[in-house]
């Protein structure tokens, strides 16, 4: 088996003032993949995204190994980081009206990465190619931003992240702002494109219903933590985990008209905040005095997943 194009070990993201925002985080992605980080908002995963790409808020500070194709990012200075960021690793933000220019028209916008790298020759060629290959019609290509739909607006953030050809593409929930038909489209236009290229796709999202079916593997967080991983295909149809059992039980695909949306009870609590034991204790309908004072083991899970629950204990 090949290597990992990105092995994480023990990633920290720590926020001052004793806070943490990530607390130990271990996963690897292939080319080709499609790994989904699911975990409801609070629970470190933009925070991860951007110690990825070297990009975290001033008082933010990242420890532990980040390998991509064996070099850690984390011992990069900045202009060593600036030739990876939109090269080698690409993120598609959340926001798709603020992370484009108001006042330059989509294919320069699409350009502007690989003239950022020097990579001049033939740019227009290219962002025209990238443009075609994320479906937006060639009468938007000289449109200004607030002409397009939402929608269009995260093809051309797309577009931007594809143009240099990176090998990482990070997508902070790439979907949040677009209706529900544009969220489809956009997901399987991603999940394409990682196939298609070859790329190593980590696919963000608080909605595990959302995501799950258009990844490989699944990596459930919750406090910084991993409370999860495994198939995609195994981990739906056998959550091993309460909080990931808890997380499926409030897709609200599931809910019909009209019913109150299961939620799961409780609060995400702040960084720094956590219960010592499983960050879930507080929350979980099965947890006990021991989940909250001691940190859960590890357990295996079907062919390929682990779970870190006491209640899993043998
Ligand atoms: N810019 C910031 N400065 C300080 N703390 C932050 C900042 N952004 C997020 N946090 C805190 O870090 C924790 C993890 O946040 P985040 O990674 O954004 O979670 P998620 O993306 O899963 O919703 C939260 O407690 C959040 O309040
Ligand atoms: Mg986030």
């Amino acid at each position: 088996m090949s290597l990992p194009l990105l092995l994480v070990e023990d990633l920290r993201v720590s926020l001052g003032n004793g806070r943490a925002a990530v607390r130990g985080l271990d996963f690897e992605l292939r080319a080709g993949e499609t790994l989904a980080l699911i975990g409801e908002s609070g629970s470190g995963k933009s925070m991860t995204a951007l110690a990825l790409m070297g990009l975290l808020p001033e008082a933010a500070r990242a420890r532990g190994r980040l390998l991509l194709a064996g070099e850690d990012l984390l011992k990069l200075n900045e202009a060593a980081l600036c030739k990876q960021r939109g090269r080698r690793i690409a993120l598609v933000p959340q926001e798709p009206l603020s992370a484009l220019n108001p006042l330059q028209r989509v294919l320069h916008q699409v350009m502007l990465p690989l003239r950022m790298h020097g990579l001049t020759d033939g740019a227009e060629q290219r962002a025209r190619e990238v443009l075609a290959r994320v479906g937006l019609p060639e009468s938007r290509w000289r449109a200004w931003p607030h002409e397009l739909s939402g929608g269009q607006r995260q093809r051309v953030l797309i577009a931007q992240a594809l143009a240099c050809g990176p090998s990482l593409l990070i997508a902070d929930e790439p979907t949040s702002a677009l209706d529900p038909a544009s969220q489809r489209q956009v997901l399987d236009l991603l999940a394409e494109l990682g196939r298609e290229q070859g790329l190593a796709l980590l696919l963000i999202s608080h909605d595990l219903g959302l995501v799950a079916r258009r990844a490989d593997r699944l990596l459930v967080m919750y406090g910084g933590r991993i409370m999860e991983q495994g198939l995609a295909s195994e981990l739906l149809s056998a959550p091993a985990h309460p909080y990931t059992q808890a997380l499926l039980a409030a897709r609200p695909g599931l809910a019909t008209r009209g019913q109150v949306l299961p939620a799961i009870p409780g609060q995400v609590p702040a960084a720094g905040q956590w219960p010592r034991g499983c960050p879930f204790a507080g929350r979980c309908a099965l947890g006990d005095q021991r989940c909250i004072d001691e940190a859960p083991p590890r357990a295996l899970v079907g062919a390929h997943g682990s779970a870190d629950c006491w209640r899993l204990q043998a």
